[in-house]
């Protein structure tokens, strides 16, 4: 079977109130069109349609990719229309799936059956509301078979009744769809060439109309405004929550989990509340993530303790580290197992050694940190001279005492010690003392000028 999908995203989406195109408004961190584009790539289009239309440049922009085509429809004259612009690119012999870009969450193993029944016959996917109000009501006859679809706007007071209503999303044989929207035409209350209407063009071709139901009906809800949009993510982000937790991952509140990417969990992480999760990332078993976290495309190997509002971003942290709180990881990070970095030190482009501390209120920048190194609070690495950065290297047991400027490059020998506020601009060797501080002072009996 070759699968063609049209994705219909030509809609204003004026209640948006954006100067964004609607299909780029982002679902767990990513465009409500890039969730309809993987789907359709998961079922194996071979060839996916975008009728776009206002902002549409843009959304190509950022979305344009291998296997798409980007079908213009100037004018929203419904959406009959809509995927009459993309027919003519199609094979008579394709079967053709319609998917709304604005309904980011259907999944392929939903649409697997629908597309079963479209390359028989016409697939239509349906779902029961409680409040049916606004979409089109799926007609039967006595014997349940699907006669006809019926707007809301053109629904007799008997039609409104019916609580299954359509989804939008079908799927059918090229060449039958492109017959059945030739027949149809826009004398309807919206003046509309309506896409529904191939369900009674294709019953009176006696061809097989199966109604496959969704059945949760988030993953068929649209977005036409921001509520909408925020209640489909609180539904992925409880997908993801769920699937997290059958892996053996303890949420201690799973309302208040975000991820933006993909995660994989070892077993027996604990995720304390308000954290993000973005990109990807990969945490060990027995990670722990305490409360208001922010942790981009990282590693962190087992056993890993990351302590309340640290910040990290492509940072790599090997077993049995402790991180934070107030700690920042910046790219290319890396903590070789049972490293330490505490309370507002931020370490960039650089290697914590294993066993090494850096417990407070210091800056690691381009820097390669040996094993079981001290560092002292208040540590600068002076990584930047205005034009270039170096890079400073501490060897294996060095103690670095407090405020102390390591002016790169330099290099601190194995084991030596650098006094606290010491300025270092040399290298030193291995089990030096090295300090730079001007001797004290004291000068007795000194009283101090008053006015
Ligand atoms: C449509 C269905 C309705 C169904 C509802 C589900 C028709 C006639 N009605 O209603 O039975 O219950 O979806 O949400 O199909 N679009 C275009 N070009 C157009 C018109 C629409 O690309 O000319 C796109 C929109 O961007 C949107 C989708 O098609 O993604 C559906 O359009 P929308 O106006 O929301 O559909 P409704 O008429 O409300
Ligand atoms: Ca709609």
């Amino acid at each position: 079977m070759e699968l063609h999908t049209v994705i219909l995203a030509a809609g204003q989406g004026t209640r948006m109130r954006s100067r964004l195109p609607k299909v780029l408004h982002p679902i767990a961190g990513c465009p409500m069109l890039a969730h309809v584009l993987n789907t359709a790539r998961e079922l194996g289009s071979t060839r996916i349609h975008v009728v776009y239309g206002h902002g549409g440049e843009r959304v190509r922009e950022q979305l344009d990719g291998d296997g798409l085509s980007w079908v213009p429809q100037a004018e929203q004259l419904g959406t009959g229309h809509a995927v009459m612009q993309a027919l003519p690119a199609i094979p008579d012999k394709a079967v053709v799936l319609v998917l709304y870009g604005d309904v980011p969450l259907v999944r392929a193993a939903t649409l697997r059956p629908l597309l079963a029944a479209g390359s028989e016959g016409l697939g239509i996917l349906t779902t029961v509301l409680d409040d049916p109000a606004g979409y089109g009501r799926i007609v039967r006859d006595g014997a349940g078979n699907v006669q006809e679809i019926v707007e809301q706007k053109d629904a007799d007071a008997g039609q409104l009744a019916i609580r299954e209503i359509n989804t939008g999303l079908l799927a059918a044989p090229a060449h039958l769809l492109h017959a059945w929207l030739k027949r149809c035409d826009n004398h309807n209350a919206q003046g509309e060439y309506y896409l529904t209407d191939v369900v009674a063009r294709a019953v009176e071709d006696a061809v097989t109309v199966t109604a496959v139901s969704a059945a949760d009906p988030i993953e068929v809800s649209g977005v036409n405004n921001r509520e909408q949009l925020a209640g489909l993510e609180r539904a992925w982000q409880q997908r993801e929550a769920n699937r997290l937790m059958a892996a053996g991952v303890t949420l201690l509140d799973p309302a208040r989990f975000d991820l933006r990417g993909e995660m994989t969990c070892g077993l027996d992480v604990v995720i304390d509340v308000n954290c993000v999760f973005e990109g990807r990332v990969e945490l060990g078993d027995g990670v722990r993530i305490g409360p208001n976290c922010v942790i981009r495309d990282s590693t962190l190997g087992a056993g890993v303790t990351v302590e309340a509002h640290s910040v990290l971003e492509q940072a790599q942290v090997e077993e049995d580290c402790i991180v934070g709180p107030f700690a920042r990881l910046r790219p290319g990070a890396v903590l070789a197992a049972g490293a330490r970095v505490g309370n507002f030190v931020e370490v960039k482009k650089a290697r914590i050694g294993a066993g090494s501390k850096v417990n407070h209120l210091s800056y690691i920048g381009d820097a390669e940190l040996g094993a079981g190194v001290n560092i002292g609070a208040g540590t600068i690495t002076c990584n930047y001279d205005g034009v270039n950065k170096h890079r400073t290297i501490i060897e294996d047991g060095a103690f670095i005492g407090s405020d102390t400027q390591l002016v790169a490059p330099v290099t601190v020998g194995r084991n030596s010690v650098v006094g606290a506020g010491t300025t270092v601009t040399r290298d030193s060797e291995p089990d030096s003392l090295v300090v730079s501080r001007v001797p004290q002072k004291n000068i007795p009996g000194w009283s101090r000028r008053r006015r």
